[in-house]
């Protein structure tokens, strides 16, 4: 069997919250240390992707910097691991042209992820009937430029959030119609879904924890002892008392068991919720408060010390990150274009 490939992507547009590190980082971490030497691991900083939303050009430069960082401290290491930004690797947008001429319009008006963004655009503007062209082209292509990272190295394997399983599907699908059509190229890419496949808002555990949600619903990997303790104190749970695991009806609190659980590295939610059966609400929020400020705090003080560090240190990892990404690509990109007659 062919050597692994393992690609995953996170758009620089804040630091990291805990949905990204329990859905995807803790996860690309684990996958590292267990990968055999003979396979590919590239970890990727999705800028293009970051500028489907509006973004403030030195924002967007501080952000790239402190993902870079925030992917160091994790654990991820760049003698192991191809860490790069996707802007320094142009073949990522060459691809996506020529999978966009495969790609079915009804197909993209599918994803869940573009009818959300299309039904808020309405709910906001609906006396306009232009409100829904205010939206952009690179949102609705968004996937496909997802399926050219994807396929632009021959991935195996993509180790993502829930959230992202119908844009793989997609990923799939056109990696098939373009191996169908020129010639075996591409390999299938598999998900690889972590434990916790989905980090549910704090203040409106119904939705997940996304970047984009308000200030409070999340934790993010640089907060303090007290913002961690602060923000699950006031996490939206219920009244019902005693503890239990049962997402339907009691959705903040189970979220809060998967979050206990995670990262305490279990994954059986119903037996981590039976150990905190008798507690308080309070009590509960507080262990798992604790479990947070505990597996959290290597990791904040790793991303401090390389934020406030030398800036060059940055710069040579996201240089060389590219230059091995650029090598990959460009010899993925020769076949692709002898396939198609170019
Ligand atoms: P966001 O959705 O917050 O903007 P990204 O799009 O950069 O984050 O996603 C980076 C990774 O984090 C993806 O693999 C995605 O599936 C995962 N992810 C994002 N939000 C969550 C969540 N709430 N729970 C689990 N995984 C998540
Ligand atoms: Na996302």
């Amino acid at each position: 069997t062919q050597p692994e490939v393992v690609f995953s992507g996170i758009q620089p547009t804040g630091v990291p919250h805990l949905g990204n590190y329990l859905g995807a980082l803790k996860h690309w971490v684990g996958i590292q240390d267990a990968a055999p030497p003979e396979s590919t691991l590239l970890y990727c900083v999705v800028d293009l992707h970051a500028i489907t939303q509006p973004q403030i050009p030195d924002d967007l430069r501080r952000r790239r910097r402190e993902t870079l960082a925030m992917l160091l401290a994790i654990g991820l290491r760049p003698e192991r691991c191809v860490i790069f930004e996707q802007s320094k690797v142009p073949a990522h947008a060459m691809l996506m042209w020529i999978l966009s001429t495969l790609a079915p319009t009804n197909l993209l008006a599918r994803q869940t992820q573009w009818k959300t963004k299309l039904a808020a655009s309405e709910e906001r503007s609906p006396l306009d009937p232009d409100g829904v062209s205010k939206l952009k082209l690179g949102l609705f292509s968004y996937p496909v430029l997802q399926a050219a990272d994807i396929l632009l190295y021959k991935t195996t394997s993509v180790p993502v959030g829930e959230d992202q399983v119908q844009h793989l599907e997609l990923a799939r699908n056109l990696a098939g119609k373009f191996n169908r059509a020129f010639g075996k190229t591409f390999a299938i890419p598999q998900v690889k879904l972590a434990p916790a496949k989905r980090v549910m808002s704090l203040n409106s555990p119904t939705t997940k924890m996304s970047k984009s949600g308000p200030a409070n619903s999340q934790i993010n990997l640089d907060h303090s002892e007290d913002e961690i303790r602060k923000r699950i104190k006031t996490a939206i749970t219920d009244s019902i008392s005693g503890i239990t695991y049962d997402p339907e009806n009691r959705p903040g609190v189970s979220n809060l068991v998967e979050i206990l659980g995670n990262m305490t590295d279990r994954s059986d939610w119903e037996a981590v919720a039976r150990e905190c059966e008798g507690l308080s609400m309070k009590e509960f929020k507080e262990r798992v408060a604790d479990s947070l400020v505990e597996g959290l705090a290597g990791i904040r003080k790793e991303y401090t010390r390389i934020v406030a560090g030398d800036e060059s240190y940055l710069d040579d990892l996201a240089k060389s990150g590219a230059e091995k990404a650029n090598m990959m690509a460009d010899e993925t990109m020769q076949t692709v274009m002898r396939a198609i007659g170019m």
